[in-house]
């Protein structure tokens, strides 16, 4: 079956090489190589395939679970491409929260039927009931993202509780997309902490600026982790050497110190851009992580028109609203800022689109 075109990622390939700043990345910052040692020695596969105990291990600590309750992947692209795959067959049902990041909803369609239930505007709560409602009998599967890209929106624990419920009440998982969870300065529990129905993906990109490791991994019960790694034999086998050998120092000592490194630099960044956008009159809703969401200035007909001027005229990239578009639901009325970048470079780029303001 064919799948949709990832509107972000065709954005972002038709302007993101040649432009100045890169004001639309979602993680933040990337750290330099020379922060780890990149010698992994031998450079043959990964062996075991699924992460070495230790490692598995240190990531399932997290979730109080047991090393044979994770699976390593290339990053957690990988990791929710193969929890759809193990969880979802033609003839169930998912419900997806939206809007999200796409592969979220376009990889299950490829699979059964979906329905997409769209947080709150303007505040983006998350609408249990709503999903509730959506449930069917045949659904095997809720979907959400929190912290939320594209919104910054970070659910709260009650409300992530009222959901993993829904979908256990319906003998269905949760899949908790987790990935910017870390940038929270005080995280919900994981989904797959909450019991037998829940399964998390994350990975070492976006909280820790480690994106081209593309090291992430899967969480969750045995069942659904085995299934995960008979999908990944077909995929990527295993992760990558270097991946697993930088993850390896990340969980063996540095993890506390990177993250709260990562979070000094999304704070002082968060109030640059916080001050930036009101001094132009846009609501600023505090997002969690280095993602927000905001309402296209006046004088623009649509987001596209607005982001395009914006590159074209300042070279500065922005995301604009409708790659989040779907089903039913439009956002070209928003674009996505990311300012997890270098300080300075968030400086200039929003000096930039001053100018284009
Ligand atoms: C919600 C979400 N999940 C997964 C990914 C993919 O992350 P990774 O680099 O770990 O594959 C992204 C990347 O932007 C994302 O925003």
């Amino acid at each position: 079956m064919d799948v949709d075109a990832f509107e972000l990622e065709r954005w972002f390939a038709e302007y993101e090489h040649d432009a100045d700043v890169m004001l639309a990345e979602s993680g933040v910052r990337s750290l330099p190589a020379d922060r780890f040692d990149t010698d992994p020695g031998d450079l043959g596969y990964v062996i075991p395939t699924s992460g070495a105990p230790d490692v598995r291990e240190a990531i399932a600590a997290d979730y109080g679970r047991g090393a044979e309750e994770v699976v390593c992947t290339v990053g957690a692209q990988e990791a929710n491409f193969l929890a759809f795959q193990s969880m979802l067959s033609p003839g169930d049902h998912a419900v997806v929260v939206t809007p999200t990041y796409e592969s979220l909803h376009a990889v299950p369609d490829t699979i059964c039927d979906v329905t997409r239930v769209p947080l709150n505007e303007p505040s983006w709560t998350l609408d249990v009931d709503a999903v509730a409602d959506a449930v069917r009998p045949e659904t095997e599967l809720v979907v959400v993202n929190n912290p939320n890209n594209p919104t910054g929106r970070n659910h709260p624990e009650d409300a992530m509780r009222a959901l993993y419920d829904v979908a256990a009440d319906n003998d269905a998982y949760l899949l908790g997309d987790e990935v910017y969870r870390l940038l929270a300065e005080d995280p919900a529990p994981p989904v797959a902490s909450m019991g037998e129905h829940g399964v998390s993906t994350a990975s070492l990109s976006k909280a820790y600026g480690l994106a081209g490791l593309r090291f992430g991994w899967l969480a969750g019960p045995e069942d659904v982790v085995a299934s995960a790694e008979r999908w990944k034999d077909y995929t990527t086998i295993s992760p990558s050497k270097f991946g697993h050998h930088v993850a390896r120092q990340v969980f063996e000592g540095e993890a506390a110190d990177l993250r709260a490194e990562a979070l000094e630099h999304v704070r002082e960044n968060h109030e640059i851009t916080a001050e930036w956008a009101r001094g132009h009159g846009l609501d600023w809703p505090d997002p969690v992580g280095c993602n927000v969401f905001l309402r296209v200035p006046d004088g623009f007909d649509d987001a596209r028109a607005f982001c395009r001027t914006v590159v074209e005229d300042a070279g500065v990239v922005l995301a604009p609203g409708d790659c989040f578009s779907t089903g039913g639901e439009s956002y070209d009325g928003y674009f996505r800022l990311g300012f997890g970048l270098p300080t300075d470079e968030l400086r200039e780029g929003l000096a930039r689109v001053d100018g284009v303001l």
